[in-house]
């Protein structure tokens, strides 16, 4: 079985990354010693340049080996596309506010704030995903996947992570947080990402 590695920390991208893989035989693996590895400072304007500075580093820590890296978000219409790479860290920029919710809980406590006032046909929006594929510090590829969306005024369904309560999607009819693996990487930005990522390793060999 082929196997790749994921450069981060986040459990729920690891979780969608094993659902996209899984239908082609492919097993998802986290980088080796990652926690233990220097971290990247996610300083990039963009979802790319955050990609491939990741991507960048950690390959460095796997000879010879592909490393695939994320840098994901939700970008709000009415926001002027906010979060957008800020996603990650958007509650920690109003520090007066945090509780002790989880970063996640505290982030979408912060979304419904922002777009308090904002009715439901204004509340279009959209993840991002970009994935960067590198090899001893050299970037390979890059690949984009977009998922279409709303952000509704209270959280449905317990799973998924980040903003995928708040986020329902007018194709499959539920909010993220309602999907199966299966739907997630079928309807995701991720999984839209990842196939592409899929059909370009095809090519290569
Ligand atoms: P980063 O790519 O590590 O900078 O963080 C991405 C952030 O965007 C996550 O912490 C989530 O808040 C959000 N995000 C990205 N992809 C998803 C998703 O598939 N579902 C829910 N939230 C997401």
């Amino acid at each position: 079985m082929q196997r790749i590695l994921i450069a981060t920390s986040n459990q729920g991208k690891l979780r969608d990354f094993a659902g996209a893989a899984a239908p082609h035989g492919i097993e998802i693996a986290l980088l080796a010693n990652y926690a233990s590895l220097p971290e990247v400072k996610e300083d990039g304007d963009t979802f790319e340049a955050n990609a491939r500075k990741k991507a960048e580093h950690y390959s460095r820590h796997a000879a010879g080996e592909i490393v695939l890296a994320d840098d994901s978000g939700l970008e709000v219409n009415a926001l002027g596309g906010a979060p957008g790479v800020h996603s990650a860290r958007y509650a920690a920029e109003q520090p007066h506010l945090l509780s002790n919710n989880t970063d996640d809980q505290a982030n979408n406590a912060r979304l419904l704030r922002e777009l308090k006032k904002v009715p439901p046909e204004n509340r279009a929006g959209r993840f991002v995903c970009v994935i960067a594929a590198a090899r001893d510090g050299e970037i390979l590829a890059v690949f984009r996947g977009q998922a279409e969306g709303m952000i509704l005024d209270r959280p449905r369904g317990s799973n998924g992570f980040g903003y995928d309560p708040l986020f329902y999607s007018p194709r499959i009819k539920k909010t993220f947080a309602e999907l199966t693996p299966e739907e997630k990487a079928t309807y995701s930005h991720r999984g839209e990402a990842f196939r592409k990522f899929i059909s370009w390793s095809i090519d290569q060999r």
